[in-house]
């Protein structure tokens, strides 16, 4: 094995890839949803069902969560590929990302879920930890929905980022 004397910052973390990625969701201030997309997320405990985003504070989506107090995950199929991309590359600060996803109410909150996703988790904001260039943002997890829980990966295709502009998918 190689020791990595330089670039600890960008390379450290792909070692960590394939991670599923996920669509964040959070509420405008006038009522509309915003979606930005997170690779970087973990499950905390079991019992309570708690999970981390890591979001940085320039993200729109920070302030959003801060000021709404909840969100939702929401995980797309390959199929959203390019609205993934759209969404994870453009901040809803300069753009409006309200129309990119069909959305649909979800059960526990006034935040809504992406209607296309493979599984969504819904979120009430638990507290928020500053680390480094990102925050800690831990969610109660109040809701869940799955396409077919536990068959999932079969009948669907997860997008999985391999870090930068890199995807990639299971194969069966
Ligand atoms: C595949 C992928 C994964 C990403 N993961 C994260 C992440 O985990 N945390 C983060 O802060 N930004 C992440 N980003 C960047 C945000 O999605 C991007 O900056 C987005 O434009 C923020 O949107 P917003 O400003 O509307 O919140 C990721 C982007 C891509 C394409």
């Amino acid at each position: 094995m190689d020791a990595i004397t330089k670039d600890l910052s960008s390379l450290y973390y792909r070692l960590l890839c394939p991670r599923v990625v996920t669509i964040v969701v959070s509420l405008r201030l006038d009522g509309k949803p915003n979606a930005m997309v997170a690779a970087w997320h973990t499950p905390v405990s079991v019992n309570p069902p708690i999970v981390a985003i890591a979001i940085a504070p320039s993200r729109f989506t920070h302030n959003l969560i801060q000021n709404s107090g909840e969100f939702t995950i929401n995980i797309p199929d390959m199929a959203l590929v390019d609205k993934v991309e759209m969404a994870g590359y453009n901040s809803g600060a300069s753009m409006d990302k309200s129309t990119l996803f069909k959305y649909a109410p979800s059960r526990m909150l006034k935040t809504p879920i992406i209607e296309d996703a493979i599984g969504v988790i819904e979120c009430k904001l638990n507290r928020m930890l500053e680390m480094g260039d990102h925050s800690l943002i831990f969610g109660n997890v109040v809701g869940v929905s799955s396409k077919g829980f536990g068959e999932v990966w079969r009948t669907s295709t997860p997008m999985l980022h391999l870090g930068t502009n890199f995807f990639t998918e299971l194969k069966k």
